[in-house]
């Protein structure tokens, strides 16, 4: 069977003329929990926006299930649920019981069915208690909260992940680090960017480094985070990858 995510020859230019990636190749089978590191400006987000079409190749496509993304948008946004980098673009509601609603909604699920997918997302993420509150009012690591529960709502086959940590507080990681292992554990197919690679490594099965725009290695996390400098990404301790993960999973 096809690799669940196929990338082929993916190349893509801004408007400015600015490279965004060259010449992409990558297979990421399902169930499967891919870490994409590497500085700023490598080409992780653009590469993340091909996945569900949020953008259109220069050239080379990517297949979902054997199914270019263009062949069928639709069904590419149902089977990728996104949770942006910037997740101030991500929130629509006024609530943000409303706001993870939404997407279920637009499922056209029953109401039955709605409630319980909004009540497992924000206490998921810690949010039961602010579900009336008013979107516009949230704090930054409030809003990723809050868009991470929107795209849990949706309960996608396969989730990609833009820097989940950024702006989150102690407790706000551990609690969305574990939704993320959950999800993994689920069979569900992960894929995630991050600088803070102590947080997620010991749960990924494979570790990519992007650079201008390109794939410069990608195998076993023992094995490529060794070369993490070299590639503008922190090594992380091993030290703090215990002490954290520990105090956060058991
Ligand atoms: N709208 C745009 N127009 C022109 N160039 C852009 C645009 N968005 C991104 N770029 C450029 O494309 C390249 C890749 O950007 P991208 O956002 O994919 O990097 P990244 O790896 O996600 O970085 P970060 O770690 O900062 O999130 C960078 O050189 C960036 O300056
Ligand atoms: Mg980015």
């Amino acid at each position: 069977m096809a690799p669940l995510i196929e990338i082929e020859n993916l190349s893509y230019r801004f408007a400015n003329g600015t490279v965004g990636l060259a010449g992409i190749n990558l297979a990421i089978e399902a169930g499967s929990f891919t870490v994409i590191a590497g500085a700023n400006g490598s080409g992780k987000t653009t590469l993340l926006r091909h996945l569900n079409g949020l953008i259109r190749p220069e050239s080379g496509e990517v297949r979902l299930a054997s199914v270019p993304v263009f062949d069928d948008l639709a069904g590419a946004r149902q089977r990728v649920g996104m949770v942006f980098q910037d997740t101030e673009s991500q929130i629509v509601g006024e609530t943000v019981a409303d706001d993870v609603a939404f997407g279920p909604e637009n499922l056209k699920l029953s109401r039955e069915e709605i409630a319980r997918r909004v009540d497992a997302a924000l206490g998921a993420v810690g949010l039961e208690k602010m579900r009336h509150h008013g979107t516009h009012a949230l704090s930054g690591g409030e809003k990723r909260r809050l868009a991470i529960a929107g795209v849990l709502a949706m309960e996608p086959q396969i989730l990609v992940f833009d820097e989940p940590f950024a702006n989150l507080d102690y407790a706000g990681v551990g609690q969305v680090l574990a939704r993320i292992v959950d999800l993994h554990h689920r069979g569900r197919t992960l894929v995630l960017t991050t600088h803070a690679l102590e947080k997620v490594l010991r749960f990924a099965d494979r570790l990519i480094f992007m650079a201008g725009g390109r794939v410069v290695r990608d195998g076993p996390p023992a094995e490529t985070v060794k070369e993490a400098e070299r590639f503008g990404v922190r090594l992380p301790c091993r030290v703090c990858m215990d002490r954290e993960t520990d105090s956060w999973l058991n």
